[in-house]
């Protein structure tokens, strides 16, 4: 890293009362120069109780949004605004509103990877760590539509036992994720455990084999509760099936652990599109901004509270 720039970054936020919060899946630059790397959930909550005039979201869109429709009063900088995300982008508005018009009284339930506008239209929003909580909260006589990701449906159906309407979208990186390559590793290499994000296409198999064989090593978590498995597991190997970024942050809290991605070429290019001087140019021209509209904002705000307030 060059060190000059790192020293202007330094400075300009200190001039500026400017925070960096960087997503677990951030290239590791990034993540070494952020005041606060988290998963979804984690950096939504952080935007709020920071104490900051600029925060540099160093994430996707749709995260940079919600924190600033959560920090009105806070500038939120996004250092590339076509760091977008295929799963948001795999329902609009206007399904939405059709597919509320077939189901009348359901409630909507959203996913935070969905753009401000689907919050708008939305009841609730989760996170992938409280999405079993959230659906769990909610009235069972209630119909539910799920949007926008099938996998991430199809395990929460599983886990709260209750049949939901699910949206058949997808995350490009996720969806290219399968049970054979999880077999293949742990067959490879032994006293393993695999930690799995609920996003992942092999989810459904895995979840139905270790029940089926009570096998205790294998956990669907959030990109934050995985950093946590992975540090109080006493196994050797972690399978990890997410984006790789994540276990730049896992290898050092463990660095004695061996980390092992199912796929390499497992990586999210939104989430890599931002780079160390674009933080710096953010930082230098107070810029570029994502804001929302206010009418937007303030429908989006009870199924954002929502997803804050729980778990
Ligand atoms: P987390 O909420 O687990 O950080 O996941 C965010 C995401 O984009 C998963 O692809
Ligand atoms: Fe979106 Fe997938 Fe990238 Fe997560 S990994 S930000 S869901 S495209």
């Amino acid at each position: 890293m060059n060190l000059n720039t790192l020293k202007q970054i330094s400075e300009l936020k200190k001039a500026k009362k400017a925070v960096i919060l960087a997503h677990n899946y951030q290239i590791p630059e990034i993540q070494d120069i952020a005041d606060f790397v988290g998963d979804s959930l984690g950096l939504a909550r952080k935007a709020l109780e920071v104490e900051a005039e600029i925060i540099i979201f160093c994430g996707v869109h749709f995260m940079a949004e919600t924190a600033s429709i959560l920090c009105p009063n806070k500038k939120i900088l996004l250092p590339d605004l076509d760091a977008g995300c295929s799963l948001a982008d795999s329902i609009n508005v206007s399904q939405l509103k059709e597919w509320k018009l077939k189901n009348p009284g359901a409630v909507v339930v959203s996913y935070v990877n969905t753009t401000a506008e689907i919050k708008a239209e939305s009841d609730y929003c989760f996170t992938s760590s409280n999405a079993v909580k959230i659906v769990e909260s909610i009235d069972k006589e209630k119909k539910i539509l799920f949007l926008p990701d099938m996998f991430l449906g199809a395990y929460v159906q599983k886990k709260t036992k209750r049949k939901i309407e699910i949206w058949p979208g997808e995350c490009h990186v996720h969806a290219a994720m399968t049970y054979e390559e999880i077999k293949n590793l742990r067959d490879e290499y032994d006293n393993n455990e695999v930690l799995i994000h609920p996003e992942c296409a092999c989810g459904s198999e895995a979840m139905y084999y270790s029940e089926k064989n009570n096998d205790k090593n294998v956990h669907f978590l959030s990109t934050e509760a995985m950093m946590n498995k992975a540090k109080d597991s006493t196994s050797e190997n972690i399978i990890v099936a997410t984006e790789t970024g994540v276990i730049h942050k896992m290898q050092k809290a463990s660095p004695d652990k061996n980390f092992i991605p199912i796929n390499t070429s497992a990586t999210c290019k939104y989430m890599k599109m931002i780079t160390v001087e674009k933080v710096l140019e953010s930082l230098k021209t107070e810029g570029p901004e994502v804001k929302v509209s206010r009418e937007i904002a303030i429908k989006a705000k009870t199924a954002i509270d929502r997803m804050v307030e729980t778990g």
